[in-house]
């Protein structure tokens, strides 16, 4: 059971509360007056640098903000998840992607059974699937080797593999990956047009074998193979990834061609399960098991260090920090890495999928904010777009910079002007230009003083926009699970702290369902009026075109 604390009602809330009123931070006078800021507020681990100096925030609020953590039962909370309690107590399940990539000896118990076992052997067969498939020794129904994989699945089983299959492009090996997740018949037609059913691999994953878009790219897939292929070349062409092992079979994919995945794996916390296997097949098996080596190292820090000295704490506490005392109702996440260009995606469902809550642990509505709206695109793209809003807009927008000093190609200066833009764009969201700044500037460049006034107001930066910067030596495997652990392992603390339950998700339930009853009324040849006038209109207005 995780605790079941209002956050508000702690002592670390109010004193947070006064502490705010009693302080207004600028970042300019925090450097100005201490020297050893950065020394302070970074932490440097063996892989990458922390650096939250660039935040409104002094060692007290840290400190108040840590006790807020301890207050509401973070640290009982981190110990209940990892040793397998029923901690996504709405759906009765223990949360326990963390064993998928725990190499250690210990027993992990689900149901008083050792669920390390299971997980190894799963492993042992995406292995010796993924390189019969590599090598070319499994071969599609004519005898060629397989070239494309395509993996069909959405959300959770999609986004992850996407991210992770895009930021370590460079590690590729000979097979191309594809993947179609929209229900949109333009998604699979697109994906499939260049592709030979006999060199074509598809990967059916889905963790309940029921989402509507997974099971309907499938059937289409499944026709598109049966126009060359016979039905008994589908065992040599479809696998599948689930925990719903008899929905599968029904499906047509045969019992040695599937891979399983367990309930206390979430859907948005499941690339490092058999949701892995396109990951596998387009960086190989080796490359898989860093990334699982590089997470196990960021949950082992998790697990380990105190409070104040734990990256995941102190990212989770920072964002609570905003949120709740600033008002803030929104976090970017700008890596300066093309290859992470799916990342801010990818956590959009990790995080708001988790902490999109408005019910408490005690199934009351709180009353205070949870979960931010989470976005952001790679930088450098994004300064030419949205940079704008968050260095003049009238939101307040705290954000994290990431980046790898060492580029995976390096080419000319591109890596030099990749960073001196990361670090640009830190210092002035930070510091911004006052007005005397831009008075002399403009009288530097010659203008007369009555356009000097005119024109200062607009060239003002406020400064005072909040930043966490990560810096890792490099993109690998292995730093990119240590990135992703940390992100799970920041949303688990918000929601410890905001007293919701972060695995559940059913604010994605009813557009399903009305998703399906509307289905049937889309091919009948009546008008349709059992909805509002809005949903009944647009209905109508859409079937003139059928
Ligand atoms: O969008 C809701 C959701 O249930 C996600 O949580 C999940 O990742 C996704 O749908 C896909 O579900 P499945 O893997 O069962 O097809």
């Amino acid at each position: 059971m995780l605790p079941n604390i209002n956050p508000e009602n702690t002592i670390a809330w109010q004193n947070l509360e006064a502490h705010f009123e009693q302080n207004d931070f600028e970042l300019n006078t925090l450097f100005k007056y201490n020297e050893k800021r950065f020394e302070e507020f970074s932490i440097v681990n063996s892989d990458y640098l922390f650096d939250y100096s660039k935040n409104l925030a002094n060692s007290k609020t840290i400190e108040l903000l840590i006790d807020l953590a301890k207050e509401t039962k973070v640290e009982e909370a981190i110990k209940a998840m990892f040793s397998g309690e029923i901690i996504n107590e709405t759906e009765n399940r223990a949360v326990l992607h963390t064993a998928l990539r725990d190499f250690s000896d210990k027993e992990i118990l689900v149901d008083g059974e050792n669920i390390k076992p299971g997980i190894k052997k799963v492993l042992q067969q995406m292995k010796t699937f993924s390189e019969n498939i590599i090598s070319g020794k499994h071969k599609g129904f004519s005898g060629k080797e397989i070239t494309d994989v395509v993996n069909i699945g959405i959300g959770g089983s999609d986004l992850g593999p996407v991210m992770v299959c895009k930021a370590l492009m460079h590690y590729k090996t000979r097979l191309n990956v594809h993947f179609v997740s929209n229900v949109d018949g333009n998604d699979f037609v697109e994906k499939v047009k260049n592709l030979n059913p006999e060199t074509t691999l598809f990967i059916i994953a889905s963790k309940t074998f029921t989402t509507q878009e997974t099971m309907t790219n499938a059937a289409t897939a499944k026709d598109w193979f049966l126009k060359s292929g016979k039905e008994e070349d589908v065992a040599k062409h479809f696998v599948a990834l689930s925990t719903n092992i008899d929905s599968v079979k029904k499906f047509g994919i045969a019992e040695e061609n599937i891979f399983e995945f367990w309930d206390w794996v979430g859907g948005r916390y499941s690339l490092w399960s058999a949701i892995g296997l396109s990951i596998v097949l387009a960086v190989g098996y080796e490359n898989f098991i860093e990334l699982l080596k590089g997470a196990e190292k960021t949950d082992i820090h998790f697990q380990t260090s105190e409070l104040k000295d734990n990256i995941p704490v102190v990212m989770g506490v920072l964002g609570v920090w905003y949120r709740n005392f600033y008002d803030s109702a929104s976090y970017a996440i700008l890596p300066y890495s093309q290859y992470l260009e799916r990342f801010p995606a990818y956590l959009q469902q990790g995080d708001m999928e988790s902490n999109g809550k408005s019910i408490d642990r005690n199934g009351e509505f709180v009353n205070y904010e949870t979960g931010p709206i989470i976005w952001g695109e790679a930088g450098t793209n994004g300064q030419h777009a949205f940079y704008q809003l968050i260095h003049q807009g009238t939101e307040l927008i705290p954000a994290d910079f990431i980046a790898y000093a060492k580029s995976n190609n390096q080419v000319s200066d591109h890596q030099d002007k990749l960073l001196a833009n990361f670090f640009a764009q830190t210092e002035a969201l930070a510091f911004g230009k006052t007005e005397n700044e831009v008075k002399d500037e403009l009288k530097n460049s010659g203008l007369e003083d009555d356009k000097i006034n005119n024109l200062a107001p607009f060239k003002i930066f406020t400064g005072d926009s909040p930043t966490n910067s990560i810096l890792f030596k490099e993109l690998s495997p292995d730093t990119l699970g240590q990135l992703i652990a940390l992100y799970e392992h920041k949303i688990f603390v918000q929601g410890i702290i905001w007293n919701v339950f972060s695995f559940d998700q059913y604010g994605v339930e009813l557009g399903k369902v009305l998703a399906s009853k509307i289905l049937p009324e889309l091919s009948d040849n009546q008008e349709t009026n059992s909805h509002d006038s809005s949903t009944n209109g647009l209905i109508n207005y859409y079937k003139n075109f059928k």
